[in-house]
């Protein structure tokens, strides 16, 4: 188990994005510094209910993985498990969890503007509640995603729609942040859509994803004819 700290992948890349916050490093180390886990100490459901999908044995990425409950579902399902987040509090709690727990994840701090996006490296990506995004830095977070999954790789996601905003029970409260089918195929023009499902449901994700929620749900495969 290894934590880089920040930039250590691609340390001279330029910021091509505008971040949703000032800084959103340390707004985000402020939230996961409160005590207990921002996000509940279980995975995503939608992610649970998914990754049945992903072959055995896979590399699988997680996308701003936060304190680490996606990463750890993963690796316990015996996948080999790299995961990146912007913040050092959540990634150094995601790794003091995954020894508590005996598991062995890949974690680094990176922000989506100095990941370094390695051509088809992973079987699988999650990116699960990623909208921190704005339109210019989702287009740089996808294409990289894209980029760094193998031909005949999966891609999993959950977000919010914009009818989140009359709920406003978890996410960015922007609507430019958040999804819809048309966005999503617009984004992944050569995606073969597997799952590709807005919807409502009860989220209790620890208290930053609680009560009634308007979703989109979506699994993508990257043609296996599809270049990186
Ligand atoms: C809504 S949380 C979701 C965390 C995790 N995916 C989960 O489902 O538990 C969004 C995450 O994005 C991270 N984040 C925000 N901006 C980021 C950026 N520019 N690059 C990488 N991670 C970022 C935050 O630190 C936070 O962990």
């Amino acid at each position: 188990m290894s934590i880089f700290r920040q930039s250590a992948r691609n340390p001279m890349k330029t910021p091509v994005s505008t971040p949703t916050f000032a800084d959103p490093r340390a707004t985000w180390d402020a939230r996961f510094a409160q005590p207990g886990l921002l996000f509940g100490d279980k995975p995503n459901a939608f992610l649970e209910r998914e990754a049945q999908h992903i072959p055995p044995r896979s590399n699988v990425l997680s996308v701003a993985d936060g304190e680490g409950r996606n990463a750890l579902f993963l690796a316990e399902q015996g996948h080999a498990v790299t995961a990146f987040d912007i913040s050092p509090v959540a990634v150094d709690k995601a790794h003091k969890w995954a020894t508590q727990r005996g598991v062995n994840v890949d974690f680094h701090v990176a922000s989506v503007d100095d990941w370094a996006w390695i051509p088809a490296a992973f079987d699988a990506v999650a990116a699960i509640f990623v909208q921190f995004a704005d339109p210019d830095m989702r287009r740089e977070l996808f294409g990289g995603i894209w980029q760094t999954l193998k031909p005949g790789g999966l891609l999993l996601i959950q977000g919010y729609t914009p009818k989140q905003l009359d709920y406003r029970t978890g996410g960015p409260g922007k609507l430019e942040n958040l999804y819809t089918e048309s966005l999503l195929r617009e984004l992944l023009p050569q995606a073969h859509w597997l799952l590709l499902h807005e919807h409502e449901a009860e989220l209790a994700e620890g208290h930053a994803h609680a009560g009634r929620s308007a979703l989109i749900d979506a699994v993508a495969r990257k043609p296996w004819t599809a270049k990186s």
